[in-house]
């Protein structure tokens, strides 16, 4: 386990609903953070039967972030901010993101959320000197064949990183991200539940296993912690190695 302290800390997770998200948010809980995390069902009880979402502990809200009125009208329940995840996401499968629909959708999840909703809590995190997490994907560091929107989406996610971080260091809040590789969550199971494309997929990660939302946690909590206090800007990948390979 490693020891990472947040007693006292704030967190909001972006996408913590679910997967990769649902895990850090456990993480910054069993870490001592009070921990928000939003999703787009309206309770968190209609998360109850779906495997990778666990909301006991966690503080939930109902907010779909293509709606960028509704996160500007956001009123936070919280007094303070201390960390920021961005880990929302999503994806459209058959070629629907070389159609406008498609390609609108997603850069709205991926991308043009994530600019909007680290510039609606840029005070707060200024104010506590606190911290962004983007999670973007190795899909942002090269070609992604069926999927323009999400690589394209993915690489301005790396980029936000640099320069949101370059921009904010001023106020005393650091910008950073992680790039996961593979993890079996409901945004992958078109690969992972499909014997003969997980073990394809296997087959090229150097670390010869899938990634696990515990693996993401910890580098998320690394870069928002003191232990990185002087890290700006950069995205960790974190993916068994198979972009090396
Ligand atoms: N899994 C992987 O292999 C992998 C690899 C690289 C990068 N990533 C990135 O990791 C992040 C987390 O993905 P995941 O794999 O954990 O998938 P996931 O389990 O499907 O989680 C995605 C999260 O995004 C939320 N979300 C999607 N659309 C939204 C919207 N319009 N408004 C608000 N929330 C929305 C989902 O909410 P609901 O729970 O309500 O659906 C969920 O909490 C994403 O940014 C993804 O691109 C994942």
């Amino acid at each position: 386990m490693i020891g990472f302290d947040f007693a006292g800390k704030t967190v909001l997770i972006v996408g913590g609903s679910s997967g990769i998200g649902n895990g850090t948010a456990h993480k910054f809980r069993n870490a001592g953070a009070d921990v928000h995390v939003w999703g787009t069902r309206p309770t968190a009880a209609n998360y109850a039967d779906e495997e990778g979402s666990d909301l006991e502990g966690l503080h939930y809200a109902c907010m779909n972030v293509s709606d960028f009125d509704a996160v500007d009208a956001y009123e936070a329940p919280f007094a303070k901010l201390d960390v920021l995840v961005l880990c929302q996401g999503t994806v459209r499968y058959r070629r629907a993101e070389f159609e406008r629909q498609g390609w609108d959708e997603v850069m709205d999840v991926n991308v043009n959320s994530v600019m909007h909703i680290s510039q609606k809590f840029k005070n707060n995190l200024a104010d506590t000197k606190g911290s962004i997490i983007i999670v973007s994907s190795i899909s942002g560091f090269r070609a992604n064949i069926g999927n323009p929107a999400y690589a394209a989406s993915k690489a301005a996610a790396v980029s936000l990183c640099k320069t949101l971080g370059a921009a904010w260091a001023s106020d005393g809040i650091r910008v950073n991200g992680i790039a996961p590789g593979l993890v079996a969550t409901k945004l992958t199971r078109v690969t992972t539940d499909n014997d003969r494309r997980r073990e394809g997929a296997i087959a090229r990660i150097p670390a010869g296993r899938l990634g696990t939302p515990d693996d993401m946690a910890g580098p998320i909590l690394f870069l928002a912690s003191p232990a990185a206090s002087y890290v700006n800007g950069q995205t960790l990948m974190v993916d068994g190695g198979l972009a090396l390979a």
